[in-house]
């Protein structure tokens, strides 16, 4: 799928993802809290659809918000105010920042590389945006190491793409290592299907 069938398909799924975010704290929360919860100074949280990471972040950071999605940015923006926080959210393609070098302490992203067209571009500009002695966070998801659950995953791939875009047997640590990042700690949950990586950004590469 191309950027804007991806924002279509968003436009759409917007609302009920926000309906739906209790469920996500209840599956999702401990991953994210974990992964993203001592992240410090400036912050970007890239494709932050509804905003799902924002109350696992400490109070204390400057956080900016980007998402290819303006009705996912709505409902963002509605999260902000229900939790008392701000934040700067801006409709940006996430292989193309708009942001200097340099820009932020702490990139985050949670299950989004899965359904960017080129996700290694994606994480290339996220490491140019970070700091050199930044970091990156990711909370991903993909392919069970349970091999019954892999192919349930692998039989329902190809609708699953069809209908959201999302890649859901990608592989995380792929994408990464083929950015030529260097992954910090890595921790995995949910039969494998959930990865959470910190990866350091990569000196001067890319840029
Ligand atoms: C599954 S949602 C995850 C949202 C949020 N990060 C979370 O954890 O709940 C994927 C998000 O990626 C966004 N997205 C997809 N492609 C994008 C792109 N190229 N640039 C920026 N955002 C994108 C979608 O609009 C959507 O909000």
């Amino acid at each position: 799928m191309s950027v804007p069938d991806i924002k279509e398909s968003y436009a759409e799924f917007a609302d009920g993802m926000d309906r739906l975010e209790w469920l996500d704290r209840l599956i999702m929360g401990r991953y994210r809290r974990r992964r993203f919860g001592d992240v410090e100074g400036k912050v970007l949280d890239v494709a932050c659809g509804t905003g799902t990471n924002f109350r696992y972040l400490p109070e204390t950071v400057e956080l900016v918000g980007v998402d290819i999605s303006p009705e996912m940015l709505a409902n963002a923006e509605t999260q902000l105010g229900d939790l008392g926080r701000s934040a700067t959210l801006r409709e940006m393609d996430a292989q193309d920042l708009k942001f200097s070098d340099d820009s932020f302490d702490a990139v985050i992203s949670a299950l989004s590389t899965c359904t960017f067209p080129n996700p290694v571009a994606a994480l290339h500009e996220m490491s140019r945006v970070c700091k050199p002695d930044g970091t990156i966070r990711l909370v991903e998801h993909g392919r069970s190491s349970v091999r019954p659950i892999a192919r349930l995953q692998e039989w329902r791939a190809d609708t699953h793409y069809a209908k959201s875009g999302c890649r859901w047997t990608q592989e995380p640590r792929e994408i990464v290592n083929a950015a030529g990042l260097s992954v910090e700690d890595a921790s995995t949950a949910m039969f494998g299907m959930i990865t959470t990586l910190e990866i350091s950004p990569e000196q001067g590469a890319e840029r």
